[in-house]
């Protein structure tokens, strides 16, 4: 090709990863970023109504969640799931809903520590334990280094089912069950991938693994 035809051309496109680093850093929305960086949307202004302020039902009983470290109090009925308690009355939409009834592993939370399905778990059993949601992962603006390795091995394509991914996948390395691919994948066989990212996730939980093993991070 002439030089100038060359020219013409422009810059080589970025590829996938930097494109994707790109967004996490500027924080824009397309399906993977938010769930790598998901944060809790912004505070609604102070004389805001809450959410569930307009139509409380009848039988609604005061739950208070502590959610990220941080408690919130609402009126639900007894029984409003975890996830909707968190997507639909506290507008953490992180994490996802996929079947609602425990088959995919998209909704995948922690509390005290351990992984749960929240479209399996009512909001009203959760009071008095530590919620975890992927908003919660990231330290500020450090990800974890599960999310790092998820961002670095591309272990997502549509991002649907990564906040659950993540969330499954820094559960199994605490337990231990991270010791190879076949373990990996017994272990997170409970989050299905609609996009088949299956190696690069198994990938992305062993890049996690020597992360945390040689860096000292944290599980
Ligand atoms: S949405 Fe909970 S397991 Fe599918
Ligand atoms: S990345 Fe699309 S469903 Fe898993």
């Amino acid at each position: 090709m002439p030089d100038d035809a060359a020219a013409d051309a422009g810059p080589p496109p970025p590829s996938r990863r930097a494109f994707l680093a790109q967004l996490a850093t500027a924080g824009v929305g397309v399906a993977a970023a938010p769930v790598l960086l998901a944060k809790p949307r912004p505070a609604k202004p102070a004389d805001a109504p809450p959410a569930e302020a307009g139509f409380v039902p009848a039988g609604a009983v005061p739950v208070t969640l502590r959610i990220n470290k941080k408690e919130h109090t609402l009126k639900l009925e007894p029984r409003v799931t975890l996830l909707d308690a968190l997507r639909e009355h506290l507008e953490m939409t992180g994490t996802k809903k996929g079947c609602d009834h425990g088959q995919c592993g998209a909704c995948t939370l922690h509390v005290d520590g351990k992984r749960v399905l929240s479209c399996l778990t009512l909001a009203i059993t959760a009071q008095g334990k530590e919620i975890t949601t992927i908003e919660g992962l990231a330290e500020g603006d450090t990800l974890h280094p599960v999310q790092a390795a998820f961002v670095e091995c591309d272990g997502f394509q549509c991002g649907f089912c990564t906040p659950g991914q993540i969330m499954s996948a820094t559960a199994c390395l605490r337990e231990g069950h991270a010791n190879s691919d076949a373990e990996i994948r017994e272990w997170m066989s409970g989050n299905l991938c609609r996009c088949g990212a299956y190696p690069n996730i198994v990938e992305a939980v062993k890049t996690a693994a020597t992360a945390i093993r040689t860096k000292g991070g944290r599980a």
